[in-house]
């Protein structure tokens, strides 16, 4: 099966929920507690998409504003970035358009640009309308899905509908037989903490062999 590797990043306003959906995305889990990341950190979680893998390398990147001037070095040569609003909170919107800008002028045309309008467990006390969000998520022909990273809701569908929007692998195309393998190391002295600006304890084992 051919293997692809796929940088995606998180951007958005602090406290979002961009480690969260990390945190559920790659272990199906969800903390009401976060650290701020710090920075930013990256984790591995493969997929499976028709014929192909996508091992996807995902950078969680800080939302705070003192860490501002680094986001270009995680975000620059990623195949797609996760843009997060926080659906209860206006100002997290605006900061999800000040990113499309920002991607657009300085990052390649075909980036793919997905729109995750986070906490949607809380629609009761929304305050950005689904329609308006889903028409500008049009307008710039990305991605958009209401997400929750505490109940879990669209979180790999968002994964998902990124993979899809990969071209397939031109024949030819370096293909290789792989088979990947995602393991946790044998011995974990505490839980892994989201936000705690590591990646996650998880890792990958890639076994190759070239096709005849
Ligand atoms: P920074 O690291 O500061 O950039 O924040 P972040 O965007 O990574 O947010 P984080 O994942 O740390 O979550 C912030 C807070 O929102 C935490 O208290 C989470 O438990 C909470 N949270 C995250 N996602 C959801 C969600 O889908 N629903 C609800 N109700 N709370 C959420």
């Amino acid at each position: 099966m051919p293997i692809r590797e796929l940088k995606v990043c998180l951007l958005g306003d602090s406290d979002v929920g961009k480690t969260s959906i990390i945190y559920r995305f790659t272990k199906d889990r969800f903390e009401h507690t976060t650290k701020p990341t710090i920075g930013a950190f990256f984790v591995y979680k493969a997929m499976s998409c028709g014929k192909e893998l996508h091992k996807f390398l995902i950078w969680d990147t800080a939302g705070h504003e003192r860490f501002a001037d680094l986001l270009p070095m995680y975000y620059r040569g990623s195949t797609a970035a996760v843009i997060v609003y926080d659906i209860t909170r206006w100002s997290s919107f605006h900061t999800l358009k000040k990113w499309v800008q920002e991607l657009k002028e300085h990052e390649p045309e075909d980036i793919i640009i997905a729109i995750a309008g986070n906490k949607c467990d809380l629609s009761d006390v929304r305050k950005v309308p689904l329609e308006m969000a889903k028409d500008y998520a049009e307008s710039i022909g990305a991605i958009y899905l209401e997400t929750s990273a505490k109940s879990g809701h669209n979180i790999t569908e968002l994964f998902k509908a990124i993979s899809q929007r990969v071209p397939p692998l031109s024949p030819g195309g370096g293909e290789k037989n792989v088979s990947i393998k995602l393991h946790e190391p044998k011995q974990r002295h505490s839980p892994p903490s989201p936000g705690a600006g590591n990646s996650y304890p998880l890792t990958v084992s890639v076994h190759e062999s070239t096709k005849d």
